[in-house]
């Protein structure tokens, strides 16, 4: 088996067969693998086994009360651990395998654990083939919270795993850069109408091909996730909401992100062309910003739908975390 890097590294593997079929038996054995998906790294565990998810939570300190999403290679396995209705069934059909998250009436076969005592579970097919390779070999779905310490920014590379749970991890399967960067966009189907818990790269419009989506509003309490302090770095974050340059002015040691120019003046500027750039590279972004030395990280609050929606989501709980919003 190829081990990828040397040093203190050594749980990171190239994502051949062998290390596939090794990370499975991690799995299938109460161990814990973290594994790219085509948002954001994922620590997983045998999502049947208490025990083994007991071991997620305590790896990324986790509070016990924010359920985890189970990922699973399809329609037909969801079934097995959901109660089913049209309106998931056709959002399955449309949007599966791919960063969509729908949370569903849950029956006895998933652990309380897993879905933190609540009546609901949250179920996922990710589109990547390491995942699906894995979910397929592990021959069980795997509950996959992102691999990053509670409260971090979500890991975007194998790296980064190690960096925040070294030890705390048995194999880390290497799938490079993570495409989409931010997780999952969260639905609740559970009342037969969408409504959505997370923003991420399925977009609003895009949930509305499929059915209505009733205001978020009513349903905040509804996803305990949000209740906690998230993607956080260790130093404070700005927001660049418009045109104004006033959140320059009174910042003395500061650096930049996002896609338009600041003023002079900034330490160190991460840039992104796109959105789908900006989406893709924030996280890192954010974890490289926090050790250049300065002391407030100013961030560009994009505006627009689609994406921008989630880029706003993750940047406000990043630099709001008394005031906690949920989805915008
Ligand atoms: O892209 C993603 O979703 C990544 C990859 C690894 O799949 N996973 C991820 O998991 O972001 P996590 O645990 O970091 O975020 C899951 C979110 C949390 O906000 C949690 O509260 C919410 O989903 N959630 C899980 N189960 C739920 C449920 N039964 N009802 C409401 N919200 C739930
Ligand atoms: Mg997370």
């Amino acid at each position: 088996m190829i081990m990828f890097r040397k040093g203190k590294n050594l749980k990171i593997f190239a994502p051949s067969d062998e290390a596939i079929s090794k990370a499975a038996e991690i799995i299938r054995n109460g161990g814990l693998v973290a594994f790219p998906t085509e948002t954001v790294y994922g620590l997983g565990a045998n999502a049947l086994d208490d025990a083994a998810i007991k071991k997620i939570f305590r790896a990324k300190g986790r509070p016990a009360d924010n359920p985890l999403i189970l990922h699973v290679t399809n329609m037909r396995e969801a079934s097995l651990y959901a109660v089913m209705n049209p309106v998931a069934e056709s959002l399955m059909e449309r949007f599966w395998p791919g960063p969509l998250t729908i949370v569903l009436c849950s029956n006895d076969n998933v652990p309380l654990s897993a879905r933190a005592g609540l009546g609901t579970v949250a179920l996922r097919s990710p589109m990547h083939h390491i995942a699906l390779g894995l979910l397929k070999m592990s021959g069980t779905p795997i509950a996959a919270p992102s691999a990053n310490k509670s409260g971090r920014p979500s890991p975007t590379t194998a790296e980064t795993v190690w960096d925040d749970l070294g030890d705390g991890v048995d194999m880390i399967l290497d799938g490079g850069r993570t495409a989409i960067g931010v997780e999952s966009t969260v639905v609740d189907a559970s009342g037969g109408n969408i409504s959505i818990l997370r923003p991420g790269r399925v977009t609003r419009k895009m949930l509305e091909t499929v059915a209505d989506v009733v205001p978020e509003g009513a349903n905040r309490h509804r996803s305990p996730g949000t209740r906690h302090r998230h993607y956080a770095p260790s130093v404070e974050i700005r927001l660049w909401e418009c045109e104004g340059l006033e959140v320059f002015q009174n910042a003395e040691k500061w650096c930049y992100v996002g896609m338009r120019i600041p003023p002079e003046g900034s330490m160190k500027n991460i840039t992104f062309d796109t959105t789908e750039d900006y989406a893709q590279g924030l996280f890192s972004a954010l974890r490289e910003l926090e050790s250049c030395g300065a002391s407030v990280i100013i961030a560009d609050f994009p505006d627009g739908a689609g994406l921008g929606e989630a880029i706003r989501n993750r940047l406000l709980h990043a630099a709001c975390p008394q005031s906690v919003p949920p989805c915008e």
